[in-house]
Order: structure tokens, then C-alpha cells, then sequence
């Protein structure tokens, strides 16, 4: 799952054989077809938690997807990442109630499915692609206000902020499916580098294979 319908267009149609739509429902794009003879589907999930949310849980619920994963992007906070670095993020905190809500008002933990986190990081030593493995922020603002929120995270260990994250975690909990986070590092948000277009596209396409390689393992 990209945030960008038109990364799930990219994705079917650069690595699925036989990619067939199945949705343009408010143009959130959906394919489903076969990588290495497997049955895989990708779908755009939107921006922040409300959105990957209603499209994780009805995957799940209606039809009957067990593993799920968000393909996207961050912006860093610690000095030793880099932009073009791929995150596997193990677990997420978040500042969106959600997870809240689901544990009548307390913390849920928003974890990955570890045996997609340990799958993500074999596949990735095999391809030589570096990935850091870590916790992330799933933030609802995007244009946050100046806060010492960011100060804090950094020295909890925090590697980067994103928007989706723990609700994807959340939803997985909820309903007993496997969900795991790639992201690369569009953005830092300390240096202010960020990668151009067609960077992003590049890097995309890299995390994109692994995401689809750790797709295809046999559920555990
Ligand atoms: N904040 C939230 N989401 C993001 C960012 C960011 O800085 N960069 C890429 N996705």
C-alpha cells in the first residue's frame, strides 16, 4: 500500500504479471495479480491515519487480506539517517487518538508483525539495500507548528516522522492480520535535504521490490 494511487498504478504495472484494476473508487487505484506465482494486490491508502485506516480494515474485513504493507515515505530526525535510507519501522507512537480509542483510553502498542520485520531485513541484506530498524511518529499534521515535540522523540530514539504508521499497526491489532512499514527518507527535517522527484522515484522502486519480495513469504 503507496499513499499515492498513482504509485499502486506504478507498482501493478511495473512488477505484477496479468495486473488487473479493480477499483478507481475516488480514484484510490487497487490491482490485484501474481508476483513469482503468488496472489498479490496493492492499494493506495491516502494521507494520515482516518484514510490508511478505512482502506487497511476493509481490505481485511471484506476481503480478506492477511498481510499488509505500507510502502512510503519520511522525514528524518536523527543526525545519523540520511535522505535515500530505508526504514523498517518495528513500531509506532503517535500523537492521533486512534490507538487510544481502541484500548479504552489507554496505549496500545502499534507494532509490526515480526516475522514480516525479520523477512524485510533478510530480504534486504540478500539485495544489499542498508535498512535501519526502528520506531517512527505517526503525526496528524503535517505542518506542524513549531513544538519541542521533536526534541523529545529525537532522544527517545525516535528515527523519523510520518502520518500512517500506527493506525496501519492499529487496524492490524484489531483484526488479527500481519502489517509491516517501509519507508525511505524523502526528507530531513533538521538538514532541510530533501530528494528531488526523480529521486524519489528511484527509491521507490527499490523498497517497492523488497516490499513485495517480503509480500510473497509464506504467513508463518
Ligand atoms: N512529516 C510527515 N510525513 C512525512 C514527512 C514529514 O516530514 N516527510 C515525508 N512524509
Amino acid at each position: 500500500m503507496p499513499g499515492d494511487p498513482l504509485r499502486a498504478k506504478f507498482i501493478a504495472e511495473r512488477f505484477f504479471d496479468e495486473p488487473r484494476l479493480v477499483t478507481s473508487v475516488r480514484n484510490m487505484l487497487g490491482y490485484t495479480g501474481t508476483v513469482r506465482g503468488r496472489r498479490v494486490s496493492v492499494l493506495g491508502h491516502g494521507m494520515g491515519i482516518p484514510s490508511i485506516s478505512i482502506y487497511a480494515t476493509e481490505l481485511v474485513k471484506f476481503y480478506n487480506a492477511r498481510t499488509l504493507i505500507r510502502v512510503g515515505s519520511c522525514g528524518a530526525l536523527r543526525a545519523d539517517l540520511r535522505v535515500r535510507d530505508v526504514i523498517v519501522a518495528h513500531a509506532a507512537g503517535t500523537d492521533s487518538n486512534v490507538n487510544r480509542a481502541r484500548c479504552l483510553g489507554f496505549d496500545l502498542p502499534a507494532v509490526a508483525d515480526f516475522s514480516l520485520v525479520r523477512a524485510a531485513v533478510d530480504r534486504a541484506a540478500a539485495s544489499d539495500i542498508p535498512v535501519r530498524v526502528g520506531t517512527v511518529w505517526s503525526s496528524d499534521l503535517f505542518y506542524a507548528p513549531p513544538s519541542a515535540l521533536f526534541d523529545r522523540l529525537e532522544s527517545l530514539g525516535v528515527l523519523a516522522v510520518e502520518m500512517e504508521v500506527a493506525g496501519l499497526y492499529g487496524v492490524a491489532a484489531e483484526y488479527g492480520a500481519r502489517a509491516l512499514a517501509l519507508l525511505t527518507v524523502s526528507d530531513h527535517l533538521r538538514t532541510e535535504e530533501s530528494l528531488s522527484s526523480a529521486e524519489r522515484e528511484t527509491s521507490f522502486e527499490a523498497m517497492a521490490k523488497l516490499a513485495l519480495s517480503v509480500a510473497t513469504i509464506d504467513e508463518a
